[in-house]
């Protein structure tokens, strides 16, 4: 399979079946022109004849014939096999075809895909769907980037078209987009008279739409079912759209609405997702785990939304990634937010936004004082409070966090008025025996998860920085830099976790010359999708030019940062000492210290 694959691939010129449906131009060794897969005035999509890939620095769409097909016209990859084969002059046997029986989640995307695109079409003809959407202050590009659609107001409108399009009915009620009569008779729409939002899957497929009525209609929102293509509890709406600025910003924003994401992006927080009006799960913090080191929460401030920023939060830092939770003004969801008082109003919410650790501490303050101060409290109130605190306190896994809760606990506890250090290091040597007891129970029932370093929260990671790791690692494609920058990669401290695996798995490739003298064979080596996508990334990237120097200078540029932040560090760990007399820094810490002071003196 992966032969023939191969075999047509090699006979495509991408070039030419691209130019079908974009108009290229010649830049350098690669073509480009403007992206079918986002909206954009100026060309970023790239085309290297090369690699026979493509690749758009502006949304991050890469692939090769197969890929570009299948997203271009919604094809299965069996269907998109057949296209190819026979525009590449090879003749296929059916039974030389993937998966004998067509797969059903290939019927299904096809399916959903021909929806979104009749849902389209409905809504270029539906004044009232236009004004509404006008009304609600999506400008036209904004409905032409989410794919926003109209669902007619009828029974059947949906189901007319896709028997004229020879689509199974069966099918569709799989796919979600239709419903079986009660009395067995047949299939009636499920979405009428509503505007649709297309979901995508994370690689940019259509797979379910919610879709809201225009009036106030119960429910609000009518979301697909799950299906085959469709699992709420791992997908974000917005999250296609969202990925790339995801990496560069180093930084999400997590809402829970579809309207409030689709803004967010209108008004430039393209690093933005939504939930699907389900709770966020640990599956969605795995998925942003190798994007990002930060997420903002920024659910609505009724108690379900602090619940639901609570729940947020613990599965984000169960998976090691800082969680902010920004609190928005009574009774503002991030649309209105932004409609009223525009996009400074939501960037000072995210500049102000509180670490979750002291959110959660908050919360419990306020659920059990209320608005009265707490430090005035009975003392079993106060005692009380302490309890949840430090549960609370036991769920987070970084000491940075930890701290945090128990500095806020503290004043509540008896032992503050006599000695503050005291009643600091008291619930501290507290919660340590909780967690060792809570470690023994776990180990006694399997054996213990490796415990995963956590990183502290971190600010958004500097242009200069992100730009000299990805140059490092665009060295490795040339000869002479990659002599240059080879022996390093082991031991540079990357700040953006995709470069870190990249340059893991350049390390694992056979050794120099070899493999910088073939891209195209390098990029077969490296299996995974993201790798293989900014791998291209950095081939097709021809400017500035590449040399020893240049590379030279990159490195530099990272472990002058590395030694910056290592001072950092140490500062911060010295100041904590003496913030809080702890136990006293090691002899080696002070010695560090000073060296590191002398160093960057000289
Ligand atoms: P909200 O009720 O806060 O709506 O629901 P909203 O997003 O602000 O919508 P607008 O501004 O009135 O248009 C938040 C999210 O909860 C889910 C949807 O995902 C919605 O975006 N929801 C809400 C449903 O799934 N069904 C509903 O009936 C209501
Ligand atoms: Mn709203």
């Amino acid at each position: 399979m992966r032969d023939l694959r191969e075999a047509i691939r090699d006979r495509i010129d991408l070039v030419e079946l691209v130019s079908n449906y974009v108009r290229l131009e010649r830049a350098g060794k690669n073509f480009k022109g403007l992206c079918p897969f986002h909206t954009e005035k100026t060309p970023s999509f790239h085309v290297s004849p090369a690699l026979n890939r493509f690749h758009c620095f502006g949304c991050g769409a890469s692939g090769d014939a197969f890929a570009f097909l299948m997203r271009m016209e919604g094809l299965s990859f069996r269907e998109a096999m057949r296209r190819l084969a026979e525009r590449a002059g090879i003749e296929l046997r059916e039974e030389s075809l993937p998966q004998e029986a067509p797969d059903e989640r290939d019927r299904l995307r096809r399916l959903v895909y021909a929806a979104n695109f009749f849902y389209r079409q409905c809504l270029k003809r539906t004044p009232h769907a236009q004004q509404y959407l006008a009304q609600r202050g999506l400008t036209p590009e904004t409905i032409e980037a989410f794919e926003l659609g109209y669902a007619p107001d009828g029974w059947d409108y949906l189901l007319r078209f896709l028997e004229r399009h020879n689509f199974s009915l069966d099918d569709a009620e799989r796919a979600g987009l239709l419903k079986a009569r009660d009395d067995g008779s047949g299939y009636y729409d499920r979405f009428r008279n509503r505007i649709t939002f297309p979901i995508h899957d994370a690689s940019g497929r259509v797979v379910a739409f919610g879709a809201r009525t225009m009036g106030d209609e119960e429910p609000k929102y009518l979301n697909s079912p799950e299906t085959p293509l469709f699992e709420k509890r791992n997908t974000f709406y917005g999250w296609h759209l969202a990925r790339g600025a995801i990496l560069r910003q180093k930084a999400a924003i997590i809402v829970e609405g579809y309207l409030d994401l689709i803004m967010l992006h209108q008004y430039g927080f393209t690093h933005s997702l939504a939930t699907l009006g389900t709770a966020f799960t640990e599956e969605h913090a795995a998925r942003l785990k190798r994007l990002t080191e930060r997420v903002y929460l920024m659910f609505d401030s009724d108690p379900a939304g602090v619940r639901a920023a609570l729940r947020a939060g613990e599965a984000l830092v169960q998976a090691g990634i800082p969680a902010l939770v920004a609190r928005l003004p009574q009774g503002e969801d991030p649309d209105s937010l932004l409609r009223t008082h525009g996009a400074p109003a939501l960037q000072r919410a995210l500049d102000t936004a509180t670490p979750l650790a002291a959110f959660g501490t908050e919360q419990i303050i306020h659920e059990l004082a209320g608005e009265r101060n707490p430090l005035e409290l009975e003392p079993a109130l106060k005692a009380q409070i302490v309890e949840r605190g430090l549960e609370w306190a036991q769920r987070l896994p970084s000491e940075l966090d930890q701290m945090a809760c128990l500095e806020r606990l503290a004043p509540l506890t008896p032992a503050y008025l006599t000695s503050p250090q005291v009643a600091l290091q008291t619930l501290q040597r507290e919660l340590q025996r909780r967690r060792r007891s809570q470690r023994r129970a776990r180990s006694t029932q399997a054996t213990p998860a490796p415990e995963t370093p956590t990183p502290s929260a971190r600010p958004a990671i500097p242009k200069a920085i992100f730009q000299a790791e990805s140059e490092v690692l665009r060295a490795t494609l040339y000869p002479e830099s990659a002599a240059v920058v080879l022996p390093h990669l082991p031991s540079l401290e990357w700040q953006v976790p995709l470069h870190a695996h990249l340059a893991a798995a350049i390390l694992a490739l056979p050794k120099p010359p070899y493999h910088y003298s073939n891209p195209a064979e390098m990029l077969q080596q490296i299996a995974d999708d993201s790798l293989q996508d900014l791998l291209t990334a950095l081939v097709m990237q021809e400017t500035p030019p590449m040399s020893a120097a240049w590379a030279e200078g990159c490195l530099q540029r990272l472990t002058q940062d590395a030694l910056r932040r290592k001072r950092a560090r140490l500062v911060a760990e010295l100041a904590q000492h003496a913030a809080h007399e702890i136990a006293p820094p090691s002899a080696e810490k002070l010695q560090e210290y000073w060296r590191m002071r002398v160093e960057s003196m000289e």
